[in-house]
């Protein structure tokens, strides 16, 4: 068969950014932030506290780090050694759910059942040690209130996590008292940080120049140290959850994703761009295409890299992946289309996610030039989905044109373990 000529541009055309629109998007993100400095009910960016600058570089001591983000629970004994070095002496991890055996992140599950299975894998980074004092640092990825470093309330579950009983509460609390049901008493939780926090701390650990600490992977989210020049404040990371931004040009698909979702009207700028979703849009988009017009295939972000990146001559992977989806057989052009609309949609995501960057670029700046600086990105899409990198260089440049030149950015790979015992170390100044 043959896709439908108009059919396909209409498509990839709805899933296209051009160049206007992508400035107008960065100027509303731009408009958002600074509306949310004022007042953040005004704002579609939440512009959360973190009660945390940037590292000196020079913190030192063993520290526990907490990594409780997205299914893959870790916990990390560090030695932080100063001088932006550092050593992880121990790493363990345990998803949250393994399909058909245990589910800590559905409805059925409950906060004690979930904080219980947290408490035990710290058990075991500590060997079962319940002597030796620690404190420990909570890269704790979803939207929080803070009041100072310790004190954060679960806002809103998001990335299509579901457990009742932790939305509202100060998590830190509900990890100590499963420590504490557990008799692990030497370890004292100090410090909550989102998980683009902790990729700008350890960047910043590491190296200076960096003021925007960003994951691009199953979520989407971007943080940066606000100067607060114009007040006696001190500089102050701020998680935006840029995940919730809402000044898009969504398409039906969008919609229609959207409706369909854990939490409609969340997550908007998330449910266009991160990998947790982008595969989903993608298989809509594909169901039109074959005629199966709301059929779910369950693709993912994965398949979308290993579609794209099949260069072989008859397109051998991009048929398997399909017909294993779909169970259909594609020809060649259109295993070729198919590859088209992959790599639109992740063009796509690319480009929105930079222009929430040169927002706050140009947030930071003001009217001067731009600022030299690296960005701090952590995350599988950036890492690993081919054309990501270069589209975000590509739209730095259309956005920022000769600033541009002062401007990349750096993979942070590991960055929410780290910053999490940074965190715990300056939760003692
Ligand atoms: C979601 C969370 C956010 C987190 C991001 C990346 O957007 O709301 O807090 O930073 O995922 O993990």
């Amino acid at each position: 068969m043959a896709f439908e000529k108009n059919q396909f541009d209409d498509i990839i055309e709805e899933f296209t950014v051009n160049g206007d629109t992508l400035h107008e998007i960065a100027a509303d993100f731009r408009y958002d932030l600074r509306k949310g400095l004022q007042n953040p009910d005004e704002s579609s960016l939440r512009m959360l506290k973190s009660y945390v600058g940037l590292p000196t570089g020079r913190e030192t001591g063993e520290y526990l780090a907490l990594d409780f983000g997205g299914t893959n629970l870790r916990v990390l004994r560090i030695q932080l050694k100063g001088e932006g070095k550092f050593e992880i002496l121990k790493k363990v991890a345990k998803p949250l759910k393994v399909e058909g055996v245990y589910d800590f992140i559905g409805p059925d599950s409950t906060a004690e059942q979930m904080f219980d299975f947290i408490a035990e894998l710290v058990d075991e980074a500590i060997d079962g040690d319940h002597t030796k004092k620690y404190l420990l640092g909570h890269t704790f990825s979803f939207p929080s209130e803070q009041s100072d470093l310790y004190n954060a309330k679960l806002i809103i579950w998001t990335k299509e996590f579901a457990t009742p009983g932790v939305e509202g509460k100060v998590v830190n609390d509900l990890l100590k008292e499963a420590l504490h049901r557990q008799g692990i008493d030497n370890v004292e939780p100090t410090a909550v940080i989102n998980d683009t926090v902790a990729v700008l701390l350890a960047a910043a650990y590491k190296q200076p120049d960096v003021y925007i600490g960003s994951i691009y992977a199953t979520g989407h989210n971007t943080c940066y140290l606000e100067p607060y020049a114009d007040s006696a404040d001190e500089p102050m990371i701020l998680n935006l959850e840029s995940g919730g931004f809402m000044k898009l040009v969504p398409n039906r698909f969008d919609e229609a994703f959207d409706q369909a979702s854990e939490k409609p009207g969340e997550q908007r700028l998330e449910k266009m761009v991160s990998g947790r979703y982008m595969g989903e849009l993608f298989g809509m988009a594909l169901a039109e295409l074959l005629g199966e017009s709301g059929k779910s295939y369950g693709f993912t972000s994965i398949d979308m890299s290993n579609i794209i990146v099949d260069d072989s001559g008859n397109r051998q992977q991009v048929q398997q992946i399909v017909s294993g989806r779909t169970g259909r057989t594609l020809d060649l052009a259109d295993c070729q289309q198919v590859q088209k609309l992959a790599s639109t949609l992740v063009i796509r995501s690319a480009r929105l996610v930079t222009a929430s960057y040169v927002g706050i670029i140009w947030q930071l700046n003001g009217t001067d030039k731009a600022l030299k600086q690296h960005i701090a990105i952590d995350g599988s899409v950036y890492e690993k989905m081919p054309l990501a990198k270069e589209n975000i260089m590509q739209a730095l440049s259309e956005l920022l044109g000769e600033d541009s030149a002062v401007v990349d950015t750096v993979l942070e790979n590991g960055g929410s373990g780290l910053g999490a015992a940074i965190a715990a170390a300056m939760s003692q100044r």
